[in-house]
């Protein structure tokens, strides 16, 4: 194939593709690069790749070359990997790399293929965004954010209301000559009213906690899987390691598998949120029979969880987050009980990680499926 008719055929190409010499001197830069990088071909060629790099890219980019050069070491030569790459307007934006080398009659040269990667940077940020949201709706379905602050804040001015109340009748009746009759019932009747609303709190906590699993055969790698995709996705996921150890002799389990995929991802966001910033960012995942129960474990490589912390820890409203409900592990922890299972929890400490424990029963069967459907009425 003559040189032209080559070019001609590359600029056919959707993808950009550029060759270099040894230098990064452009040879070829056919037209899907002129729509990339918004340079013409004719201003391109015979100038260093570098032109068409952020600033802090091109200066490294001579000692990549000169570095593969004398060792022979491929950093992305047959690779292939997600890059920067800069508009002529100054733009920066993600671009997919391939790059291949050819011994030529002229010496070595590198062929790289750009493809623009804002489409897919884009459309994964957006998954990302939407299962973020999936994953906090899920856990506040029923009690929504507001709904919950509200029965926080409630809580206790009710008790104390009632505590006063009390008080005002033993003083009452305890007083001299007659009590005011008029009096102690209309402190009876605040009372009343101060035990509806705390029962009203109560119920609507019982609402989200206690729903009846919907049990179906599952699997166990695929329930962990799932779930630390739901809970490590987007910023909250990177640079954490993630150790996961499923023992093969792990049956599948009838459980429900949203329910028991939210607990995990609760486990795994505390997990997550705890390593974060720090030096070692480590999750390890474990899934053991023990007995007659499948126990699965979540170890963080966090600071542990200091003792005065312990009792409240599983109780709704206790969260040290500023931006944390404080409901995951108690709705968890609710969620295990009414699978027949127990969630718990080894406070770790000096130098170790808290880890999160949830035994199932193994032994339980599906749910009938005439109970699945809510009946239509
Ligand atoms: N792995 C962990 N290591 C250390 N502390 C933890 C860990 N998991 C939970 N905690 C502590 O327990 C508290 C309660 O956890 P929980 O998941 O119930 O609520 P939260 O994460 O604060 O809020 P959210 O309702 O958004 O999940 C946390 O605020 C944190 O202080
Ligand atoms: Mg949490």
């Amino acid at each position: 194939m003559s040189e032209a008719r080559l070019l001609s055929v590359l600029d056919t190409a959707v993808d950009g593709i550029i060759v270099a010499d040894e230098t990064g001197c452009i040879l070829v830069y056919n037209k899907a690069c002129e729509k990339l990088f918004g340079y013409a071909a004719t201003e391109m060629i015979g100038r260093n790749v570098k032109a068409i790099m952020p600033a802090h890219f091109a200066r490294e980019h001579d000692s990549y070359i000169s570095n593969y050069l004398t060792s022979g070491e491929p950093k992305i030569i047959g690779i292939g990997r997600r890059v920067e790459a800069q508009h002529r307007d100054g733009t920066v934006f993600p671009v997919e790399l391939s790059v291949g080398e050819a011994m030529t009659p002229q010496g070595r040269q590198f062929i790289g293929i750009l493809r623009d990667d804002r489409p897919r940077a884009a459309y994964e940020e957006r998954v990302a965004e939407l299962q973020a949201e999936l994953v906090h709706m899920a856990r506040v379905t029923a009690l929504d954010e507001m709904g919950s602050a509200i029965a926080h804040e409630l809580n206790q001015p009710l008790t104390a209301a009632m505590l006063y109340l009390q008080a005002a009748t033993r003083r009452l009746k305890a007083g001299e000559g007659e009590p005011d009759q008029l009096v102690i019932d209309v402190i009876a009747k605040a009372m009343r009213e101060a035990e509806r609303a705390a029962s009203i709190i109560q119920r609507m906590r019982n609402f989200i906690e206690k729903r009846e699993p919907n049990r179906r055969w599952s699997s166990v790698a695929a329930l962990i899987d799932e779930a630390l995709e739901l809970a490590l996705v987007g910023a909250k996921g990177r640079n954490i390691e993630v150790v996961r150890r499923i023992d093969p002799a792990v049956p599948q389990i009838a459980v429900d598998p949203i329910q028991i995929e939210q607990i995990l991802v609760n486990l795994m966001r505390n997990a997550a949120e705890v390593v974060a910033g720090r030096e070692q960012r480590r999750i390890e995942i474990g899934a053991v029979v023990d007995g007659d129960r499948l126990r699965i474990s979540v170890r963080d490589s966090g600071p542990g969880i200091p003792q005065d912390k312990l009792p409240d820890l599983f109780k709704a409203f206790s969260s040290s987050k500023s931006s944390g409900l404080g409901l995951g592990l108690a709705i968890s922890k609710s969620i295990a009980q009414n699978h027949g299972g127990e969630l718990s929890v080894e406070p770790g400490g000096h130098g170790h990680g808290a880890c999160f424990r949830l035994d199932l029963p193994l032994d339980a069967e599906p749910t009938a499926d005439e109970n699945v459907s809510d009946g239509g009425s």
